[in-house]
């Protein structure tokens, strides 16, 4: 069956539910339980709509439970660390350490995404191992270099504590404390995660004019790269836009890449999950929205600025088996002149929406 099936389906249910209460004149009085409100997201002008599962709608009561569960120390062995440890709202809920260091100390492999419109993403983590941010939710808890709890520890413990059976009761029909909910409550939330209001989206809405180096890099990075006397279709560009695509407006088409980091892969990426050869060395390619507060970069986070990430494109990458065909100057570079890596370094900080991070909706709610 399909949600718009099922859509349907429910809908006559109801209906004939109401018929059948207004057509009962002498019936007794009952009340209903009052279930969790609706929330309406705002979607953000020209912003795609937002794919929400039918089975986690978004609901005020859940939606508040999950912001006290992203930032619940108890969540994690030793009570010390919460989501927020690593998903820092100044740094776009990003970590600006390389890796993070989890509650035993030890050091993950990769470097903390930021947490930023990521209703609109799909396929979660570098190596895109979780299809939705219900799944994603689940791993950090029992993850040995994260949070290192088992989920019936950390179910017994939400239980215990007296905020949460009735926050769950208000939120999904019953004081039942379970993985599900915790999950489904935290990916509520983070969807409700929207950053709209960077310069680049002040431009796009007609509320100002982007300063003429911040245009000159908004062209470059929709541009073919390349020498048109050498490549047909060169534009002397940037080449940014194939893989960070401007079209649903997160600069990025949420799918597998090998940008051209290495020609030897300690870190295999996607290619580690399928298990597929042609894989390797693939990762998700990230959204740019705040970028300029994401440092370090790419999924070891090897680059501290973005300078170095534009130096690491105009050499135009490694080469490997696995390369991109996107990342097609491998031998020459994109050649950009330093007025042309400048330009595009201003466009990207018109992705920046300062006032994200300070959203109080998303700041901790147990302070
Ligand atoms: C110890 C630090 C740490 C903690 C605690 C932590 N994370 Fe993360 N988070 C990371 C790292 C590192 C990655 C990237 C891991 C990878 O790709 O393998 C990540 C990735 C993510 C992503 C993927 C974003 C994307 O665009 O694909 C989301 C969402 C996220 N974390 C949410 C959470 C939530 C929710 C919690 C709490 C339940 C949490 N994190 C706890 C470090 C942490
Ligand atoms: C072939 C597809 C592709 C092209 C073309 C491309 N990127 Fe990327 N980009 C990726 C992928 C994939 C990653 C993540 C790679 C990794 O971490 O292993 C990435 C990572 C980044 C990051 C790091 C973001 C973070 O949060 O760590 C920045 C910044 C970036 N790209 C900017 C650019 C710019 C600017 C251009 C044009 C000059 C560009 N990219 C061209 C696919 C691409």
């Amino acid at each position: 069956m399909t949600n718009g099936e099922l859509r349907i389906v429910s809908l006559t249910g109801v209906l004939a539910a109401l018929v059948s209460l207004s057509s009962c004149t002498k019936c007794p009085k009952f009340d209903l339980p009052a279930g969790p409100t609706p929330l309406e997201l705002l979607i953000p002008p020209f912003f795609p709509p937002m794919d929400i599962p039918a089975h986690n709608p978004l609901t005020e009561e859940g939606v508040a439970l999950g912001r006290l569960l992203f930032w619940e120390k108890t969540l994690s062995l030793d009570s010390s660390m919460s989501c927020g440890s690593c998903h820092l709202p100044e740094n776009s809920f990003a970590d600006p350490n390389q890796f993070s260091t989890g509650v035993t100390g030890a050091l993950g492999g990769r470097n903390a995404m930021a947490i930023v419109n990521t209703g609109w993403a799909r396929d979660y983590f570098w190596d895109g191992r979780a299809p939705t941010l219900e799944d994603q939710a689940r791993d950090p808890v029992p993850h040995p270099d994260e949070m290192n709890l088992a989920w019936e520890v950390a179910e017994q413990r939400i239980a215990a504590n007296p905020l949460y059976p009735p926050l769950m009761l208000a939120a999904f029909g019953s004081e039942e404390v379970s993985q599900d909910r915790i999950v489904m409550a935290i990916a509520q939330f983070m969807r409700t995660m929207v950053s709209s209001n960077s310069r680049f989206d002040q431009w796009r809405r007609g509320e100002l004019e982007l300063t003429a180096e911040e245009f000159l890099g908004y062209e470059l990075f929709n541009r073919e790269g390349g020498d048109p006397e050498q490549v047909t279709g060169g534009e002397f560009g940037a080449d940014c836009f194939h893989c960070h695509s401007e079209a649903g407006l997160q600069f990025s088409d949420y799918l597998p890449h090998n940008n051209g980091l290495d020609s030897v892969f300690s870190d295999f990426g996607v290619g580690a999950v399928t298990l597929n050869p042609l894989d390797h060395g693939k990762f998700k390619t990230p959204t740019l929205r705040n970028v300029e507060l994401t440092a370090p970069y790419m999924h070891d986070g090897r680059f501290t600025t973005l300078e170095e990430v534009v130096d690491h494109y105009n050499s135009g990458g490694l080469p490997s088996e696995t390369i991109d065909p996107f990342m097609k100057y491998t031998t020459g570079g994109l050649m950009l002149p330093d007025v042309h890596k400048a330009a595009l370094i201003s466009f990207l900080k018109t992705l920046t929406d300062t006032a994200f991070g300070s959203t109080a909706e998303f700041s901790d709610p147990h302070e």
